[in-house]
């Protein structure tokens, strides 16, 4: 099955499962856990969560990871400060980029916005391999992710 494909029927999956709670927690908490075991290039695939103007760990699957992200540093930082999904080929060369896990090779994060314009939290995806994510994943990750309560 090709990605597009497989995104699109992991939608329908999780929109079916996400209908029944509108506890955010409990959504992204489903979300990765369907994400991690769907995707074998998935090492780490997260939420972090804005409070009170840090970025804190929410609910994970893969390697234990940093509780707290440095402000402005990293890509997660970068994706909060330009409300954009931003794909790293190759995390060494991401200035700043927050290393939790040194096996990580490449990544995606994707913002959580609220519709008054405020970030509630980012998506992040590692993978060991470098160049794993494409426009391919930020489309289906923006689709599964717009099924969280956030409003
Ligand atoms: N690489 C991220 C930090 C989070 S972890 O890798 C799980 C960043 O640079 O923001």
């Amino acid at each position: 099955m090709n990605k597009q494909k497989k995104y699109e029927r992991l939608y329908e999956q999780l929109s079916v499962l996400l209908r029944k709670r509108t506890d955010i927690a409990a959504q992204m908490a489903t979300i990765n856990a369907v994400l991690y075991h769907k995707f074998d290039y998935f090492f780490w695939c997260g939420f972090y969560r804005l409070l009170d103007g840090e970025l804190m760990v929410g609910p994970y699957q893969g390697p234990v990871a940093c509780q707290t992200l440095e402000k402005n540093k990293g890509v997660c930082w970068a994706s909060v400060n330009t409300k954009e999904t931003i794909i790293v080929e190759d995390v060494h060369k991401f200035p700043d980029h927050i290393a939790c896990d040194a096996r990580s090779r490449s990544e995606i994060v994707i913002p959580i916005v609220k519709s008054d314009g405020t970030v509630l939290a980012v998506l992040d995806v590692d993978s060991k391999d470098m160049a794993s994510f494409d426009k391919q994943d930020a489309e289906g990750l923006q689709k599964i992710i717009s099924l969280i309560s956030i409003d």
